[in-house]
């Protein structure tokens, strides 16, 4: 694997390696080993979005692989001011061993690989969040011991997260519900996609169709990042879009919730059912650090090094 760009890149041998190898890097850093993976290698982490975990976690990730990890806020670097990303990618790539890039368009991206010469990991785009949904994979898998068969359900907006979990939970074997406003679904390229699993994606209007049977529900902000103009309108246009008690008892019994955070408690997700899935949820994020650590080794070392 040479990027992590978007799950719709990646072969379903490929997602199940990198969520064995989190598993396996999990478990022996719980157990004390120091791995030295990424020893003498530098993470650049250029963030032109908020974040808290995805910062973190890259960080921590790449100190405990042995690695160094720099951030890099666009309102400091000059592309904040203009530079052509094809520059900076140039640039970058004759000092740094990666790239983790959190921005806006998914093209800034995909031009990132295709002119630099090193690897380059989406931390997220308007378009996806593939750290996020491996992460989601990972603890999916640990809680019920496999994706395959499952029910995957996910309610609100058809944004980045919308369009990781249908692909990277198609690709793995599960079946897709998903409820969103007419006026927001997921990205054209995501839905026909789905064409090539046939019975095995639904997409609704009714929360409470796509909730039924469920085994595990999403949900997500109903305004992303850089959408905090269209707040009002969303507030009316996602209504009844939430994660509620009432809809959980649509689902098979023992139905876990994710949600990637940060969270808006009252909107997409009550807070009882948030709380009462808190365990779930904090392992989501804690799985976080485990995928990206995957990711960075199977990007950054060669493969006898694993
Ligand atoms: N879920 C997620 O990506 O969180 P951050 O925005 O805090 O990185
Ligand atoms: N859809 C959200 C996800 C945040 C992790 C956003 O893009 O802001």
């Amino acid at each position: 694997m040479k990027h992590l760009l978007k799950l719709l890149d990646l072969s379903k041998e490929e997602i199940t390696e990198l969520l064995d190898l989190a598993d396996r890097l999990k478990a022996e850093t719980k157990a004390g080993v120091e791995h030295h993976i990424l020893k003498g290698k530098t993470l650049g982490m250029i963030f032109e979005k908020s974040s808290t975990r995805t910062r973190v976690s890259f960080e921590t990730g790449m100190y405990q692989l042995g690695g160094h990890a720099l951030f890099l806020s666009s309102r400091d670097l000059q592309i904040g001011r203009g530079e052509p990303v094809e520059d900076t990618a140039r640039v970058l790539s004759r000092y740094l061993d990666g790239i983790m890039i959190r921005t806006f368009a998914q093209e800034e991206v995909e031009t990132l690989a295709r002119v630099g010469s090193i690897p380059i990991i989406n931390g997220l785009t308007d378009f996806c969040h593939p750290c996020q949904v491996l992460a989601d994979l990972q603890t999916v898998r640990e809680y019920k011991g496999r994706i395959e068969g499952l029910n995957m359900c996910y309610i609100g907006d058809g944004n980045n997260m919308a369009n990781s979990l249908i692909v990277g939970f198609l690709k793995m074997g599960a079946h897709v519900s998903i409820a969103c406003p007419k006026a927001y679904q997921p990205d054209a390229q995501v839905l026909s996609f789905t064409e090539q699993y046939p019975g095995k994606f639904v997409m609704t209007e009714s929360p409470e169709e796509a909730a039924k049977d469920a085994d595990v529900i999403f949900t997500d902000v109903w305004a992303s990042m850089g959408q905090e103009e269209e707040k009002a309108v969303r507030e009316k246009a996602f209504r009844g879009y939430q994660i509620n008690a009432e809809l959980l008892a649509k689902a098979h019994l023992g139905c876990m919730v994710q949600h990637c955070l940060p969270a808006h408690r009252g909107e997409e997700i009550t807070a009882d059912v948030f709380e009462s899935h808190a365990d779930q949820i904090f392992d989501e994020a804690e799985n976080r650090l485990h995928a990206q650590k995957a990711v960075m080794v199977a990007v950054m070392a060669d493969k006898k090094d694993w």
